[in-house]
């Protein structure tokens, strides 16, 4: 059991979090996921409660356990994690780190899908609908701030420029997740902060400094009269 924080610049301030991979599932023992382990996610969410912040924290099936301190909301697929953050609203300030899955299969299997000889298997897919988005474009209870993250491999800041305007979002962490850099599952993140002031480029550091770093962002940003 932990206390709330009585003090600290996000006290009163609820903030919610998504993180971690979502699963979409083929049949009852199969799925569609990807390689997010949820650390960025989960040491923003402790960065948030460490300021004094409320924290709704709207995860996926991720490695690194969800912090204490915070509502643990447990999802599995997108459209789960899109109906949880729904729930979750409203907030003063969301932050999108989940590495949502762009497509599902269209239909889920109800029974195993047996190997027979001969015959392969196809998939078909259906677009997930984009929780960022929905969230950025709300036209009452939009959060004061809306953050999301841009995981790409080539062209990393006009990838991320483009999305943050395609979105709607207010800021976009961008990271190179290309498999040199080694950032997909380590404990290291390289992020590029793009905002409507501009790009700012942030040396390579823990992800725990990045989210730190990010959430003093934060609570400067809700600080502000008129922001
Ligand atoms: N996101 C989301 N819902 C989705 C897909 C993405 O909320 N269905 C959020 C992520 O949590 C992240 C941001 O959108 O904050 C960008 O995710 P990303 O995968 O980089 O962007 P996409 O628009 O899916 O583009 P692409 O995968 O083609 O690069
Ligand atoms: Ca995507």
């Amino acid at each position: 059991i932990r206390a709330a924080l009585i003090e600290g610049p996000l006290v009163g301030k609820h903030i919610l979090v998504t993180s971690g991979p979502t699963h979409e599932p083929i049949d009852p023992v199969r799925y569609i996921a990807n390689r997010s382990s949820g650390a960025q996610g989960t040491a923003i969410a402790v960065a948030l409660r460490d300021l004094g912040a409320q924290v709704s924290f709207v995860t996926g099936p991720a490695d690194v356990p969800p912090p204490q301190g915070v509502t643990v909301i447990r999802v599995e697929t997108a459209r789960e994690m899109k109906a949880a953050v729904e729930a979750a609203l409203p907030a003063d300030a969301a932050v999108f780190a989940a590495a949502v899955a762009d497509w599902r299969v269209s239909s889920e299997s109800g029974s195993k899908i047996k190997k027979e000889k001969g015959t392969l298997p196809s998939l078909s897919f259906t677009e997930n609908p984009d929780i960022l988005a929905t969230v950025s474009q709300m036209s009452t209870g939009r959060p004061r701030l809306v953050v999301g993250f841009a995981a790409e491999t080539d062209n990393v800041v006009a990838h991320a420029t483009a999305k943050r305007l395609r979105k709607g979002c207010d800021w976009i962490v961008a990271n190179d997740v290309s498999p040199a850099t080694g950032i997909m599952g380590g404990t290291e993140n390289a992020v590029v902060l793009i905002s409507d002031a501009g790009t700012d480029v942030w040396p390579r550091m823990s992800k725990a400094e990045v989210a730190r770093q990010l959430a003093h962002k934060i609570a400067d940003r809700l600080s502000a009269a008129f922001a």
